[in-house]
């Protein structure tokens, strides 16, 4: 019997190498704020003080009754379209641990919204490492030839899973969209996606996740409501995430092949202050090249990485080109880490746009 060749790990991609680029920028925060001091109001069992130091999160934005990931999703996508300039791409890619429905999925509604009916479209689900998993994925495709562009989209309503009254979860998670759109160009580019890492460990699926609704667990009749919200194993998934985001940032530099020091800007999925510090510090990144939003929008998991991009790219903190680590961890359990150069678009932000009526329509 011939065994399998190993894995053959290619050459870092050079100048002239095709890569995916990110032509366009966009975000969608719902307008609603919510303070800490207003989920103490609203009945939960914590305190300011405690989740500024427990956690480094002061506000989160709240979807609101009627609100649903679509509507974020497609305000973020027509922000990167507007940003890039463009009126149309090849596919578009979801991101959401919270699409609308179980079924269908929500990318061919969010296309048709944004005017792209016949584009491909469909949803990933890789919990918080959402966006990078998608991002891997449209990256291959545009490199591949498959297609000339994309857009991924990182979109989610936490707020409708999230227990209100469980403050392990209640404190840390907000609504929220990014959105960036991908053109295929050359890896000189600034905002070239030049190498990913991603990874899975399913046997420890238990740390996060929701019991109910699944086929393990059809809805039968009334659910216990623990078993209705997204549950979490907060200090094993505090281990885990500052484990796997620093080693697969270690990879990712290493495929790359660049030194610690070459990084110039670091994002990490914006999950937990010192969870960032922690890897940060691990990977020797100083504090003025770790760049976020968590303070104002928590976590808000597939869409936390773009959201944080976003953010970054409207106050211009990163200089186009800047040598670029992402890194995110989520249930699952996932990993995903990219090096990139950080992009010369310029953000855009929309209001979530309400789905139009849908007539005599049955859902
Ligand atoms: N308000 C007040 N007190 C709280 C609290 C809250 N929201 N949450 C927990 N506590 C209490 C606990 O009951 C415990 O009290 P005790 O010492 O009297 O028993 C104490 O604070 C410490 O609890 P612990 O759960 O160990 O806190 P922590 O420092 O691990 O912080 C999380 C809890 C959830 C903030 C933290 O574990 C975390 O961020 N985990 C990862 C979250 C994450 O990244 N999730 C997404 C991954 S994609």
């Amino acid at each position: 019997m011939t065994l399998p060749a190993p894995p053959c790990r290619a050459e870092p991609p050079g100048p002239a190498s095709t890569a995916a680029v990110i032509t366009g920028l966009g975000g969608c925060l719902p307008p609603t704020k919510i303070t800490n001091g207003q989920l103490v109001r609203e009945g939960l069992d914590t305190s300011d003080e405690w989740i500024r130091t427990r956690t480094g999160i002061r506000t989160r934005h709240r979807a609101g009754p009627g609100v649903s990931t679509a509507d974020l999703a497609v305000a973020a996508g027509r922000a990167a379209l507007h940003s890039a300039n463009r009126t149309h791409t090849g596919i578009v890619l979801v991101a959401t641990t919270t699409p609308d429905r179980l079924c269908p999925a929500t990318g061919p509604e969010v296309a048709t919204r944004l005017g792209l009916t016949g584009t491909p479209a469909f949803d990933l689900s890789a919990v918080c490492s959402g966006f990078l998993y998608a991002a891997n994925v449209a990256s291959a495709l545009l490199t591949s030839g498959a297609f000339d562009s994309a857009l991924v989209i990182g979109a989610e309503t936490y707020s409708t899973i999230i227990d209100p009254r469980d403050r392990n979860t209640a404190v840390i998670f907000g609504d929220g969209a990014g959105a960036v759109c991908l053109e295929r160009g050359s890896a000189a580019d600034p905002g070239a996606f030049l190498r990913f890492d991603l990874g899975s460990d399913g046997a420890r699926s238990d740390l996060i996740a929701i019991a109910d609704g699944g086929s393990r667990s059809p809805h039968r009749g009334e659910p216990p409501p623990a078993d209705r919200f997204f549950r979490m194993r907060g200090p094993e998934v505090y281990k885990q995430a500052v484990l796997r985001m620093t080693s697969s940032a270690r990879t990712v530099l290493a495929l790359a092949e660049w030194p610690l020091p070459a990084v110039e800007a670091f994002i990490g999925h914006q999950a937990n202050q010192r969870i960032l510090d922690a890897v940060a510090q691990r990977l020797r990144v100083p504090p003025e090249r770790c760049h976020g939003n968590l303070r104002h929008v928590g976590n808000t998991a597939a869409a936390s990485i773009p959201l944080a991009m976003a953010d970054a790219a409207a106050r211009h903190v990163v200089e186009p080109g800047a040598r670029t680590l992402l890194t995110a961890f989520g249930g699952g359990l996932t990993w995903a880490s990219a090096a990139m150069t950080w992009p010369a678009a310029a953000t855009t932000y929309l209001l979530p746009e309400r789905r139009p009526p849908q007539g005599d329509h049955h859902e």
